[in-house]
């Protein structure tokens, strides 16, 4: 569906944006190739995507072909948009699409969402000089990508030691829809001095701490663990695998870390694994977004301890957010 013209939005001879539908899902696959080092998510998202209520995933065409997808998404009680999904075919890219694409968004979700306030976006790359005028950098979290065989992990599962240390940490609890609200999302909840700008990023997506986002979260049949329902220092959340382009057959595992305590965090990362790699069939791409001091023993431990190898080094998630 052509989208109506949008008082001041910009306009652009060459370009017609329109709402994605199902019909356009293979030409978005093919000019997606080789994005996200292989882990792009749009290819499991996208049949919902096109349908979630407050998103909409745009499309700019050019002479009928698609060019670019930009999807905005709705959050935190109508106050911020998510800017996520953005993407150019590859012979489109360096001309400035992704700026007219987000520009014509944010103008078409101001119109659409007077209550929107802020728009925020997660990146991994380093930003322009340009770009950090135009965005603030809210937040950040380390990222740690490993890689191992499904089958072969579940085989050495049931004999990897605990974590080792004078006193072990109590065993990691499950929480409850409840206790997710208590811990993560109530207003001044257990863990919002330990969130990033008391943001809940699951995977890419930040959410603020807050109770209206719970149904939304609810939804995703996240697995939430922290090492205190009470007094939480270290808490987790695991978004449930699905595959990926990285190979023939490869799933993605996201696990998001936040706090401190290692220790704590360790016994969450197996808790989580025990619960998502049996079953699965293949390799297995697992990355966690965690406190940046936490990088460097929890890679030693992924990779000493549980055998995983490591994909990259240490780069960073970045939470920005600019006024609309
Ligand atoms: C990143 C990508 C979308 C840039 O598209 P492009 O049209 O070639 O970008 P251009 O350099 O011509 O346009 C620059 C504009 O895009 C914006 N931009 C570039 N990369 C961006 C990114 N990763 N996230 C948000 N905005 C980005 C710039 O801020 C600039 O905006 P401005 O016009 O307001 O100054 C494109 O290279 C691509 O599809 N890459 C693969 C997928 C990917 O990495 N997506 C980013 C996910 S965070």
């Amino acid at each position: 569906m052509k989208i109506e013209a949008i008082p001041g939005a910009p306009q652009d001879g060459d370009l017609e944006f329109v709402l994605a539908t199902e019909k356009e899902f293979e030409e978005i696959v093919s000019m997606s190739h080789g994005i996200y080092g292989g882990l792009d998510y749009l290819p499991s998202r996208y049949h919902s995507w096109i349908n979630e209520k407050d998103r909409m995933v745009v499309l700019a065409k050019k002479e009928g072909d698609v060019i670019g997808l930009l999807s905005m998404f709705v959050v935190d009680d109508g106050e911020t948009a998510l800017l996520e999904g953005l993407r150019v075919a590859p012979w489109e890219r360096g001309r400035g699409v992704a700026g007219v694409l987000q520009r014509f968004c944010c103008q078409m979700v101001k119109h659409r969402y007077p209550s929107v306030r802020v728009v925020r976006l997660t990146r991994d790359d380093k930003l322009t000089p340009k770009e950090l005028n135009k965005y603030r950098v809210i937040a950040k979290q380390g990222i740690l990508l490993v890689r191992f065989n499904a089958p072969e992990f579940s085989s050495r599962l049931s004999s990897i030691p605990l974590p080792a240390g004078p006193s072990r940490p109590s065993p990691p609890i499950l929480l409850s829809p409840e206790e997710v609200h208590a811990v993560f999302l109530e207003r001044g909840g257990l863990l919002k001095d330990l969130l990033p700008h008391k943001t809940v990023i699951q995977d890419w997506q930040p959410f603020q701490a807050l109770p209206g986002n719970h149904d939304l979260l609810h939804r995703k049949s996240l697995r939430w663990m922290a090492d205190d329902n009470v007094r939480p220092r270290v808490a987790s959340l695991c978004t449930p695998p699905f595959p990926v382009p990285a190979g023939p057959l490869c799933f993605y595992l996201n696990i998001d870390v936040f706090g401190s305590g290692l220790r704590g965090a360790q016994e969450q990362l197996l808790s989580h694994l025990a619960a998502h790699v049996p079953g699965l069939p293949a390799d297995v791409k697992c990355q966690l977004f965690l406190p940046p001091t936490m990088w460097r023993p929890m890679a030693d431990f992924c990779t000493s301890v549980l055998g995983f190898q490591l994909e990259k080094g240490y780069t960073e998630q970045y939470l920005l957010e600019a006024d609309i």
